[in-house]
């Protein structure tokens, strides 16, 4: 799919026609009969005057409304026209909203060429752009690798945002970067965990190295006892397939001006181990326990295709499965992660945290400006904030900022939360350093605590509990049913940005 801008006359003195030629058109139209919007460019291609022709199909341009029209033999042969909802609300998440929908409505019209007229006043021109091309290529994304037989599908050939100038399409190489690194984290979330390994991960992780050309180190299981990540093999014993430490390093052409590291939590399968998860607590999901480890690759493919000027990317996940067997480890046992600390495990449930533990100590020891860390951590996340927005905690106010700022920018909601002292009590032990979980109140804020006990004081870090936007039982904007590919839209702007200032 390729995208492009093209600058059309908006007032409709001449005809659309005479600058593009495409097969299928998009339009979108307000709620109301909002000013600024397509009505002038429908009126042209219908005809006749738009409120009676509106009323009489019952369209009434609320958002998520569509309507198609086919007019064989004309230019174009198929027009779609997409309800906006009120003018006041709109903004680049309805225009991604929107884009996504009519991408689908126009695939399944058998789109090749296909362009999109929306109202963009009031919008920055190459955000709007590269939100639109986004949801267009996110929308239409579909996996079937997993099917003996896939069902045959057309995908438009060309995408022309009408409406703007060439200035606006700066950012859509950035788009199209950006969209295979979400991609690549759904495909690595979706894949079921007899495919999706800690092995599979590490050959992941080593094939966007190979065409990237960047450095790749995996540790294996003696490399990180020689470490002490006790904490981290504590998880892994548990299991016949190895652990696999990834450290992914991306560096820059030029001199170094700023080095960041994500972690991801790379869980490719979570049983709970003893403290077995029962049903209902989503144990056949617990394939998507790796999402925070598919978005911090996701976000290293796209990272290593854009390079932004002066900054050092290292991407940890320190990969294995929670299960259960003769080795695992007990509730009551008590481990020591590579800073010394010692943890009295009473939930073996309470994994994630335990190999971050071992993955952000090693993260401090690269001596970064930031540390973000993204993990599929705690129902409780879920329960807090749903499927729609993912919890972020963080002793830095500007990086919190910046990372709230990031998401917005990407379509991808951060809520912040408080990471406050007092529950740490939640997490004393009266035989080692700490519990590894607290009371089930607070859950997702006393698992962000234990987190920052593994954090070097002052380094500014921030913590992202992606559990309930991994994963989408519904398809929903531009997500697709199933995995989302959720947190690489945010690293990406965020580490685009921070280059950039
Ligand atoms: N991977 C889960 C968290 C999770 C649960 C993600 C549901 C997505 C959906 C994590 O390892 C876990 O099991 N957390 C426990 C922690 C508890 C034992 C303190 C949880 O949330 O129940
Ligand atoms: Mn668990
Ligand atoms: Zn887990």
């Amino acid at each position: 799919m390729e995208f492009r801008c093209l600058a059309v006359d908006r007032d409709g003195q001449r005809p659309l026609t005479e600058s593009w030629t495409g097969d299928t058109l998009v339009v979108g139209l307000f709620a109301g009969g909002g000013s600024g919007d397509g009505r002038g460019l429908v009126e042209e291609l219908v005809g006749e005057a738009l409120e009676g022709w509106l009323q009489r199909r019952r369209f009434e341009a609320k958002s998520g409304q569509t309507i198609t029209l086919e007019r064989p033999g004309g230019t174009p042969a198929t027009l779609i026209l997409v309800g906006l909802g009120d003018p006041a609300e709109f903004g680049l998440d309805a225009l991604r909203q929107a884009g996504a929908g009519a991408a689908r409505t126009a695939a399944s019209a058998g789109a090749e060429e296909l362009g999109l007229w929306f109202p963009l006043e009031g919008l920055e021109p190459a955000a709007a752009a590269a939100a639109m091309a986004e949801a267009v290529r996110l929308g239409l994304y579909d996996d079937q690798r997993f099917k003996s037989e896939a069902e045959p599908r057309s995908l438009p050939a060309r995408v022309t945002v009408l409406g703007l100038g060439e200035a606006a399409a700066a950012r859509l190489a950035h788009v199209a970067a950006t969209c295979s690194g979400v991609e690549l984290a759904r495909r690595l979330v979706a894949a079921p965990p007899n495919k999706a390994t800690p092995q599979s991960l590490a050959d992941e992780a080593a094939a966007i190295a190979a065409t990237f050309g960047l450095e790749l180190k995996v540790l294996e299981r003696a490399d990180c006892e020689a470490l002490g990540m006790g904490a981290y093999l504590g998880v892994a014993q548990g299991s016949d397939l190895p652990p696999k430490f990834i450290h992914l390093t991306i560096r820059p052409t030029g001199e170094v001006s700023r080095r960041v590291v994500l972690v991801g939590k790379g869980l490719t399968f979570d049983s709970g181990g003893y403290n077995l998860k029962t049903a209902g607590s989503q144990i056949e999901m617990m394939k998507y326990d790796m999402g925070g480890s598919a978005a911090v690759l996701g976000a290293a493919r796209a990272i290593a295709e854009i390079r932004p000027a002066g900054l050092e990317v290292h991407v940890i996940v320190a990969s294995c499965e929670n299960m259960i067997s003769g080795g695992a480890i007990h509730p009551g046992d008590v481990l020591t992660a590579s800073n010394g600390k010692t943890i009295e495990i009473n939930n073996t449930d309470a994994e994630g945290r335990l190999t971050l533990a071992d993955a952000l100590v090693y993260a401090c020891g690269l001596e970064p400006d930031a540390i973000v860390d993204l993990a599929t951590l705690t129902g409780a996340c879920v329960i807090a904030l749903g499927e729609e927005i993912a919890g972020l905690w963080s002793p830095s106010d500007g990086l919190a900022e910046a990372l709230i700022a990031a998401g917005t920018a990407g379509g991808e909601a951060l809520w912040r939360m408080p990471l406050r002292g007092s529950y740490k009590k939640g997490l004393k032990s009266h035989v080692a350093d700490m519990k590894n979980t607290g009371p089930r109140p607070g859950g997702s804020i006393t698992a962000a605590l234990f987190l920052q006990d593994f954090v070097t004081r002052g380094l500014p870090w921030a913590h992202l509990d992606i559990a309930g936007t991994v994963w989408s039982d519904k398809a929903r904007g531009l997500d697709p049913a199933g995995a989302t590919g959720f947190g690489v839209r945010t690293l990406v702007a965020w580490l685009v940005a921070g280059a950039a200032a």
